[in-house]
């Protein structure tokens, strides 16, 4: 049903009939998309001094955020609950007040805590992502003027250069301002977020500031170690203004105006580096503003149905569709306008990142669906073309909800704020079960082999900890693992599995297995099957096979197979015969047969279920034993990728000079 055809077209489904199924099996996003939850630091951490805390007595609620959910307390418990939501991503803000509680002066006990919150995090396999700006402000800094002043940014500025320098060797994904609209209309037009105020002109001077801000910090980190691998965007919440009939011009006048001011006039300045603020006559230039985001961030929670005689006050409660249903926070849930927040965003042509979606229900009866929907345009708009690379709950638990206070519960946790304790939601269960369903599988690294045929040196070394090109060929396929979005690996050791003690990488959750005597491939996979996932990516210890995953996990996931294999046409040798996507017959005999048009480059992707149908106790092969058993049932997939393997002297050395020149 189309209700509008004024902002864009107002779309309205009818919800009963679409499938979710393949939300829930696996089907719905690419393997590699980001799955994340998101909080921001004052609505957690509690024991906070900063510009919200001094409002919070005169704020609508009245309510104060005081200890909140004692995240600064209870950070090791709160990283299980993100654990928990299988999540691969963790968007969370650094508060400013905190660390640099009066000018000049640095907090370094509070710096290590966000040091320990980012190196925990990396322990267990989930990205950070950090919000250096999320509506707080330190009270000196409030003093100054904060964002009225353009004099001010440059405090702002250094505090997020020093905390990139900290951080920036392990965090990859940055967010400069949180919804600089928001901050902008709710402090300075409806006076619901401090300082409380409504005027226009601050509101045009704080806008262009919050953008001056932005600006300049991506610029700076830009310039900075690490900035150039580093993805830096601003968040950007669309709040879609649909006119309530669509036949009166002045609510259409109204909606246009509205959404100008709060959506178009920020993406615009973004796009080309003139911005012309809320309710200003005309732009103005802003330095190094054009281009200087590397992915957007949208937060998107309804539309509002725009007249002329629009609430000036949150309390009201809004127009809505009456098939709508209402929020705990009165406005609808309105799924289908997530598209149009996609395609607005997507003028900028960077990658989108859903940085916030969520609803406020305290009794979960709207959550589940809420997710399903969001979800399903979303991964309905990755299928149209839109470069979506993630998607962040809002929030992880139920927090302080600014000038709402603790009514309004976001989590998928509950919390009892009374007691801190946190309870896993449905909604909860159900965004885990869709994020494992679509995460990366779990890597599996057959490591067990030594360097026997490669110099007495390495006889009693097991190859993967063999260094080549600096560093063991563990570490380069760890690198490769990592970069490909997974995040949970098993390392099977064979004797001298003792020689991996201590061996770790960042961003990983690494989990090593040592079998018990030699029980060749398959009898190790079968000694460490109580720690594999349904279904995981099976890699030699010994050979650097650089593909990308998703396409293979992807292929295997469509077909529901149990084993896909990687195949390479391109070999001097060939060791396997396959045909319309499946293998027929697989030997590792030095005559392969004149029908043989294949080799296993080494990379494949397993069912756990194989495993426990074949496996057995004692010594066996994982090649010889279930190749030729399942033989037409496993599927392949064809990559002409270069693999490399460093089994004798000569191929160690040809490996050895492939690292040097990549890395020039
Ligand atoms: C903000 C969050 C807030 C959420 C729910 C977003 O605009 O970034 O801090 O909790 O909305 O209202």
């Amino acid at each position: 049903m189309t209700v509008s055809d004024c902002m864009g077209v107002e779309e309205h489904r009818n919800w009963g009939d679409v499938d979710y199924s393949a939300l829930l099996n696996g089907q719905a996003f690419p393997p590699n998309f980001m799955w994340g939850v998101a909080t921001a630091s004052h609505q957690i951490e509690g024991g906070n001094a900063n510009n919200w805390t001094r409002f919070e007595p005169t704020s609508k609620s009245g309510q104060e955020s005081g200890i909140a959910c004692d995240h600064w307390n209870r950070k090791e418990q709160d990283l299980d609950l993100i654990e928990n939501l299988n999540v691969t991503h963790y968007r969370f803000s650094l508060e400013w007040s905190r660390i640099e509680p009066e000018m000049g002066v640095w907090n370094e006990e509070a710096i290590a805590w966000y040091c320990d919150l980012v190196d925990r995090l990396l322990e267990r396999g989930i990205q950070p992502m950090i919000t250096l700006h999320h509506f707080t402000n330190p009270l000196w800094w409030e003093d100054l003027g904060a964002f009225e002043k353009e004099e001010n940014i440059i405090y702002w500025i250094r505090f997020s250069s020093k905390m990139f320098e900290r951080l920036s060797d392990r965090v990859d994904w940055w967010c400069t301002l949180n919804e600089p609209a928001v901050y902008a209309s709710m402090g300075y037009v409806l006076g619901e977020f401090p300082p409380g105020q409504r005027s226009f002109k601050k509101t045009r001077m704080v806008s262009v500031n919050l953008m001056r801000a932005h600006a300049r910090c991506y610029r700076t980190l830009k310039s900075m170690e690490n900035g150039a691998r580093a993805q830096i965007g601003l968040v950007k919440n669309i709040n879609l203004f649909d006119p309530y009939r669509r036949w009166n011009p002045l609510h259409r006048f109204q909606a246009n105006l509205l959404d100008g001011m709060f959506n178009r006039c920020w993406i615009k300045g973004l796009k080309t580096g003139r911005f012309k603020p809320p309710s200003a006559v005309r732009s103005i230039a802003v330095e190094g503003l054009k281009g200087s985001s590397d992915f957007i961030g949208l937060n998107y929670y309804t539309h509002l149905l725009a007249t002329p005689f629009m609430p000036t006050k949150v309390e009201i409660d809004p127009l809505i569709r009456p098939w709508e249903e209402r929020t705990d926070f009165r406005y609808p849930m309105y799924a289908e306008g997530l598209k149009r927040a996609f395609e607005m965003v997507a003028q900028l042509n960077i990658p989108i990142i859903v940085t916030e979606n969520g609803v406020a229900d305290d009794d979960d009866d709207m959550r589940p669906e809420h997710i399903r929907r969001h979800l399903q345009i979303t991964s309905e708009a990755i299928a149209d073309g839109f470069d979506i690379k993630g998607f962040y709950h809002w929030s992880l638990m139920d927090n302080f909800e600014w000038a709402e206070g603790y009514e309004q519960c976001f989590g998928l946790y509950h919390v009892d704020f009374e007691t801190q304790e946190r309870t896993l939601r449905k909604s909860g269960e159900l965004y885990a079960s869709i994020a494992k369903a679509h995460r990366m599988p779990q890597v599996v690294i057959l490591a067990g082999g030594l360097g026997t045929r490669l110099g007495e040196k390495t006889e009693h070394k097991p190859k993967s900890l063999i260094e080549v090109g600096g560093k063991p060929i563990l570490t380069h396929i760890l690198d490769w693992v990592r970069g490909q979005g997974c995040n949970r690996v098993l390392v099977l050791t064979g004797h001298h599995g003792e020689q991996f003690d201590g061996f770790a990488h960042a961003g990983l959750d690494l989990t090593f297995v040592q079998e018990t005597e030699q029980l060749g491939t398959g009898g190790a996979l079968w000694n460490a099957r109580d720690h594999l996932e349904d279904e995981f990516i099976l890699l030699w210890g010994d050979d650097y096979h650089p593909i990308d995953y998703a396409p293979l996990v992807q292929h295997h996931r469509n077909e529901s197979s149990a084993l896909t294999m990687t195949v390479t046409t391109e070999h001097e040798v060939m060791n396997l015969q396959f045909e319309d996507g499946r293998l027929l017959k697989y030997s590792k005999e030095d005559d392969a047969p004149r029908e043989f048009n294949g080799y296993e480059a080494g990379t494949s992707v397993v069912s756990k279920s194989i495993v426990m149908a074949h496996g057995k106790e004692g010594a066996w092969s994982w090649e010889k034993t279930i190749y030729p058993a399942l033989a037409d049932q496993i599927h392949v997939h064809l990559d002409a990728t270069k693999f490399w393997d460093m089994g004798t002297p000569e191929r160690l050395q040809k490996l050895e000079m492939f690292f040097n020149e990549t890395r020039r």
